[in-house]
């Protein structure tokens, strides 16, 4: 007699036999409501260049990113995360265009702002599109500076709260930088803005595509292992997390996605709160040079992905396949 509980009586398979099934069975489910897409902004008016080392990707001056997210907004994407391309006669030590209330993410954040009220505008609170260094931080005697860092940062953070970004995301994993701009905000009467903080943001070979995109790989000087986390260490990141926690984070970001899927699943099953993954540049350009190429296929291995994803606990992904993984979704 067969023995209950096991083949050939039990037989998984009659759970995966057709399409109805299936669906039935799913047990994580992806729809556009899942994804923030990561836009470049370029000065300039009706202008688009592409990104080499991106190919698909295009920064887009202001106006066009206006109807780019009006076209993410009726497709159900409910947020964008804007990121600048700072002309580098603007740029400086001290990446001081970061605090001018009219440089290139501000007054593309009252742009979207106007043309769509409600979707969720997350700004990079981070000097490296500024800084002629390509470094996150201030410099001093060699050295990245973290506690004058942290002031810029607040300045930083002031004129796009002022610009009508509803999120603020620093990604520049300086030491109490969520607390300090917290208390910023709060100060000025802006409690209602958010912090989605990357609190777990690893020194990765993955976001070389990104400086290209903002312009500032030709620029940086050495690395960022002195305030990037190592890739070797996954309790670090729990403790990463537990202090942008309590220094006041909305919402978590773990970075890069597919190579760290197991700490955005410690991340998530510790903590609880709302946690993004963030598909990078280098991810996104590697899944499509081997698309492009024919290796894979293109719409299998976007949603596969995005899935992935949110089996390892992530509330939403940020990701440049946005509008099409959305577009896709929507289609079928
Ligand atoms: C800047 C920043 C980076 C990314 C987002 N914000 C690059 C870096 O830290 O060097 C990477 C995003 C991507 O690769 O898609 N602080």
């Amino acid at each position: 007699m067969a023995f209950p509980g096991r083949y050939p009586t039990v037989r998984p398979r009659r759970n995966r036999s057709n399409a109805a099934v299936r669906a039935l069975v799913a047990e994580n489910a992806l729809t556009p409501a899942d994804l923030i897409w990561p836009l470049f902004v370029s000065d300039g008016i009706n202008k688009r260049e592409p990104v080499p080392s991106m190919p698909g990707v295009d920064r887009m001056s202001v106006d066009l990113i206006v109807d780019a997210v009006k076209r993410a907004e009726d497709a159900g994407i409910p947020a964008i995360a804007l990121f600048p391309y700072t002309d580098p006669i603007l740029r400086d030590d001290a990446g001081s265009e970061a605090f001018n209330p009219d440089n290139l993410v501000c007054r593309a954040t009252r742009a979207v702002r106007e043309a769509c009220p409600n979707i969720m505008i997350v700004c990079d609170v981070a000097l490296d599109p500024y800084t002629s260094h390509g470094h996150d931080g201030l410099i001093v005697g060699g050295e990245i500076v973290n506690d004058e860092t942290v002031e810029s940062l607040i300045k930083q953070a002031l004129v796009q709260a002022e610009a009508g970004c509803d999120t603020l995301a620093p990604s520049d994993m300086m030491d109490g930088r969520i607390g300090a701009i917290r208390a910023a905000l709060d100060v000025v009467g802006r409690c209602d803005v958010r912090i989605l903080a990357y609190a777990a943001k690893y020194a990765s070979c993955f976001y070389g595509p990104f400086r290209d995109a903002v312009g500032s790989s030709t620029a940086l000087i050495g690395d960022k292992r002195t305030y990037q986390m190592n890739p070797a260490n996954s309790d670090e990141a729990l403790r990463e997390v537990a202090l942008d926690i309590a220094e006041g984070a909305d919402m978590l970001m773990v970075k890069p996605g597919m190579p760290y899927l197991d700490i955005l699943q410690r991340v998530k099953s510790e903590f609880h709160l709302p946690t993004f993954a963030y598909q990078v540049s280098g991810e996104y350009s590697m899944l499509r040079t081997a698309f492009d190429l024919g290796y894979m296929d293109r719409d299998r291995g976007i949603l596969e992905t995005l899935m992935c994803f949110k089996r390892a606990g992530a509330d939403a992904v940020l990701t440049y396949f946005a509008l099409d993984a959305a577009l896709m979704m929507n289609s079928s």
